[in-house]
């Protein structure tokens, strides 16, 4: 038998034609929703990715600004960047793609951005909302991860779920997102004793260790759900190989390319989950849906009818 897949580019064109109905609304009253796009230097993988979050904004007909400081920028002319940004009012959500250059605090960074236009759910008011259960930016990717699973049915009340990782962006939130919707939430690591044995008595997998194909089928219960948020370039042949030994097509993607993406479960753990989200076109797709839900949000919020969460939020920062 063999899982169904979770294809997470129809749950993104789901979310967007609800959004569609969002922005018109907005539109309709004057206010088209910004989002300001910081990256800094050029690194080829968030060069990437925020080209492709400028695009779905122009899909979705939100206005984009794409802010590229100079990699020798230093922690006092990012803040200034991100001051600038808090203050325009055509900026609804702000973004500083991660990671940025060795020099630079990421931390004084983050902690500038305007709570109120934290549309990546990074700053630490917004992380201390998402911990109490209160109304806030939801870091995309879990919050994506949350999308796939409601929306596929996938019980989680009650669930034994298994995540993978504890990084900021994905792990922690993930956890606490799990845990809001009843389920019984494990958070593993590379420390983690047994990691296979835990792993195997999850209803539900997230896997965010950021380690190709790590999650082989000896750490799933058959029938189990399986999220990989894994995003990993493999350049090596003998790798692609080992990972790839069953799968033609992808051996012959990674010679014509020099390189493949994969996940961090191994293709072979589709023969015994029950659901899995494939690489790429999993989880992938809905990082940026949420972005542009936390978008329209913070328009909403911010210069839409107003709530008393976002005129404090404002008038704070
Ligand atoms: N780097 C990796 N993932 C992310 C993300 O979701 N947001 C930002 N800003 N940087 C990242």
């Amino acid at each position: 038998m063999s899982a169904a897949i979770l294809n997470g580019n129809l749950i993104r064109d789901q979310i967007y034609s609800e959004l569609r109905a969002e922005i018109a609304a907005l539109l309709a009253a004057g206010v088209r929703p910004g989002l300001a796009a910081v990256q800094v230097g050029d690194n080829p993988a968030s060069k990437l990715y925020v080209s492709s979050k400028i695009a779905a904004c122009g899909k979705l007909g939100l206005a984009s600004f794409h802010i590229t400081p100079a990699a020798s920028s230093t922690t006092t002319e990012l803040l200034a960047v991100v001051n600038e940004l808090n203050r325009r009012e055509d900026v609804d959500g702000i973004l500083v793609q991660m990671p940025l250059p060795a020099h630079v605090d990421p931390k004084k960074i983050l902690d500038a951005v305007n709570p109120a236009k934290d549309v990546d759910g990074f700053h630490p008011l917004n992380v201390g909302r998402l911990v109490a259960g209160r109304p806030s930016f939801v870091p995309c990717t879990p919050a994506g991860v949350m999308e796939i699973l409601r929306r596929s049915g996938i019980t989680m009340e009650g669930a034994n779920a298994v995540v993978m990782g504890r990084s900021d962006i994905v792990g922690k939130p993930m956890a606490m997102l799990l845990l809001h919707a009843n389920a019984t939430v494990t958070v593993c690591h590379s420390k983690t004793k047994n990691l296979a044995e835990v792993a195997r008595r999850a209803d539900i997998v997230v896997a965010a260790m950021g380690r190709a194909a790590m999650v082989t089928a000896d750490y799933i219960c058959p029938g189990a759900t399986v999220i990989d948020v894994g995003q990993n370039v493999v350049t090596d042949a003998a790798e692609a190989m080992r990972i790839f030994a069953n799968f033609p097509d992808k051996m012959a993607a990674f010679h014509a390319k020099g390189s493949v993406l994969v996940g961090d479960v191994h293709p072979d753990v589709a023969h015994i989950a029950g659901a899995i989200t494939p690489v790429p076109g999993g989880v992938g797709p809905l990082t940026i849906a949420m972005l542009m839900s936390n978008t329209v949000k913070a328009a909403r919020l911010r210069r839409g009818s107003g709530t008393a969460w976002a005129a404090q939020h404002v008038a704070r920062s």
